[in-house]
């Protein structure tokens, strides 16, 4: 059955950088976070999206994510597609913490990873498109969505075997933290691997 989506996918996100002190955003409003992602990089390769996931989801309890969307809700947005705001960059480059906003009807581009990542829900719920790889004609199909509500976190290594499109199909304003293992002067360029995609077939409604 073919479906047709309502999200409004846009191929560029919006993309601010703090530049407010020595002290990155995370920092100021998670304490400990930073290290203990650091932490993670530094131990087992295999073990590392399962680590930092496991960080964000011990750091940020209610009261610390409440404060930490209050701040992201109060920069600036774009009406047209999600917005992606840097709150860390580490020193050494192992990671940059980013938060997206997520407005009604904004979604991601289907895509793949070239690193690792983690994320976690922090507001409202965003739904995750799973898609599979056809060498055959070099296009990525559609073969489950899941709901990704607030405190549930994801992570994956980066190659194709982890195909995905996130978006926010309902109000309220979504609001996730993703961590990335690269620096942040190619958060823009060396995260997400964009594929083509053929007819989705929807495997749950
Ligand atoms: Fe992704």
């Amino acid at each position: 059955m073919l479906i047709s989506s309502s999200l409004q996918t846009a191929p560029v996100s919006r993309t601010s950088v703090q530049a407010e002190s020595t002290e990155s955003l995370l920092d100021l409003h998670v304490a400990g976070l930073s290290t203990a992602i650091q932490t993670a990089c530094l131990g087992e390769a295999d073990l590392v999206p399962y680590r930092v996931r496991q960080a964000l989801n011990h750091a940020l309890n209610p009261v610390v994510t409440e404060r930490l969307v209050s701040k992201v809700l109060s920069m600036p947005c774009s009406a047209q597609t999600y917005t992606r705001h840097v709150l860390h960059s580490d020193p050494s480059g192992m990671f940059t913490v980013v938060a997206l906003r997520w407005e009604e009807g904004q979604a991601s581009p289907v895509h793949a990873h070239y690193t690792w990542c983690a994320y976690r829900v922090l507001q409202g719920a965003l739904v995750e498109g799973h898609f599979e790889w056809d060498r055959s004609v070099e296009q990525a199909y559609l073969f489950n969505r899941v709901d990704r509500l607030a405190g549930q976190s994801v992570c994956g290594h980066g190659g194709m075997d982890f195909i995905h499109r996130l978006g926010n199909e309902q109000k309220p304003t979504a609001v996730s933290i993703h961590v990335y293992g690269i620096d942040a002067a190619r958060i823009s360029t060396h995260v997400n691997r964009k594929l083509a995609v053929k007819l989705e077939v929807n495997a749950s409604k």
